[in-house]
């Protein structure tokens, strides 16, 4: 085996972040070994990554689908499950980088435990940080690794850091599209369907950042993430709708000059950009011809009708554990909201009551977090099955 390349676990494999993550390791196969493999419960899509890459780990949430796998006996590959089997994987010698690029509050654990095994982590899991950022932080910080971000907006921000002294950093200003619903009215919102909020303009992603771009909650996830990222805080993150979705985020810097990263809405880009960082390798993207852009549009985003993003600065402001309920509820709500039980606009009703009633923890560490993010689901998943907004 080649010492001389990367060993990295994909977490995630089987999702829209890890299929794209491992085109883009597959196109490099002097760099990487990849050691190991997680998803959820696609035993299917696993197997076949299996045959393909030839980790010598893979896991899956799953316990029955993980039996599943083990009966299709992949010489070399042992099968695990659970949330032990993503500690096994990710606390490995022979592992030196994880990618997360799991969906929701299941990212937080394997997270912590691959950056107190020392490992780089490439982040795509935003839940982590709106969750845990504190705790997730400071153990970045005890543990010298590097936290590399994934998400697109996040991984421009970075990019245009690099030639900047951070301390020259005013402000963040992050991109959004703006989601299927920029231009709907507050009564077409009320009766939008899983179908129509599915239909994203720009990007293709899974079902629940699909969603949260929908409702402008994945903005509110991501102002939280830059906030944690880039040590910003809330007044210095300010969010614009572009629909274009070419320039993915920019920064203002001390003087009042912004730079800004351009490109095309692919995002083997920002995944390629935190797996090779710092180098820039030719990628599969293909380039910009800004003379077919036409124009750039911009425009503020409207939080009466997008009342999620508001919400999520809300959160932010009220600190300790407020983010991680909100998070909670807005995982729950989107998942009844994909089911049918529940209407477009309760996701926002449904976050909203959450933080009006959550009394929170100011400081909280892992415990508070895991026990905040159980007892808001648990009440959500209650209140959904009453539907009490309507
Ligand atoms: N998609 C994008 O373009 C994009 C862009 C920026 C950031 N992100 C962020 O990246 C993350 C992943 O997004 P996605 O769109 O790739 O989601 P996705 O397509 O729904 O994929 C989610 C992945 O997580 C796995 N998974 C779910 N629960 C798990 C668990 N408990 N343990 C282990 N694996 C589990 C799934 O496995 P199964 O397939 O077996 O269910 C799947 O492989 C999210 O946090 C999202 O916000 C996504």
């Amino acid at each position: 085996m080649n010492r001389l390349s990367l060993g990295i676990a994909v977490l995630g494999s089987t999702g829209s972040i890890g299929t794209q993550a491992l085109d883009v390791i597959s196109r490099m196969p002097k760099r990487f070994r990849v050691v190991g493999l997680a998803a959820g419960s696609n035993a299917e899509l696993l197997g076949k990554q299996i045959k393909e890459f030839r980790p010598i780990v893979a896991s899956l949430a799953s316990p029955t689908a993980a039996r599943q796998l083990r009966a299709e006996q992949v010489p070399g590959t042992t099968i695990l499950d659970g949330l032990n089997g993503l500690r096994e994987i990710v606390e490995r010698d022979d592992v030196d980088l994880v990618l997360n690029a799991i969906v929701g509050a299941a990212g937080i654990v394997p997270t912590l435990a691959a950056i107190k095994a020392g490992k780089d982590v490439a982040l795509a899991n935003k839940e982590t940080l709106v969750a845990a950022g504190s705790v997730v932080m400071a153990t970045v910080k005890k543990h010298q690794v590097r936290l590399l971000p994934v998400d697109s907006e996040h991984s421009a921000i970075f990019q245009c850091l690099q030639s900047v002294n951070g301390a020259y950093l005013h402000k963040v200003i992050l991109t959004a599209s703006g989601g299927p619903f920029r231009q709907s009215t507050r009564e077409e919102l009320e009766k939008a369907t899983v179908e129509n909020a599915l239909a994203h303009p720009t990007w293709n992603m899974g079902g629940k950042v699909t969603i949260d771009s929908a409702t402008l909650m994945n903005k509110g996830l991501e102002v939280i993430e830059a906030h944690w990222l880039f040590d910003v805080p809330a007044d210095r993150i300010e969010v614009v709708v572009h629909p274009q979705s070419i320039i993915h985020s920019l920064v203002e810097l001390t003087d009042g000059s912004v730079l800004a990263q351009l490109g095309a809405a692919d995002m083997r880009l920002p995944i390629q950009y935190a797996l090779t960082y710092p180098e820039r390798l030719p990628s599969p993207v293909p380039t910009l011809n800004l003379s077919s852009l036409g124009s750039l549009e911009f425009e503020a985003p409207d939080t009466e009708r997008f009342p999620c993003l508001r919400l999520a600065y809300a959160a932010l402001a009220a600190g300790g554990t407020f983010p991680t309920a909100m998070n909670a509820a807005n995982e729950v709500a989107v998942e009844a909201f994909l089911r049918g039980s529940i209407g477009f606009m309760d996701i926002p009703r449904l976050v909203g009551k959450v933080l009006e009633r959550h009394t929170g923890v100011k400081e909280p560490d892992i415990q508070d977090i895991l026990e905040v993010d159980a007892s808001v689901r648990a009440q959500v998943i209650d209140w959904c099955k009453v539907n009490p907004c309507r």
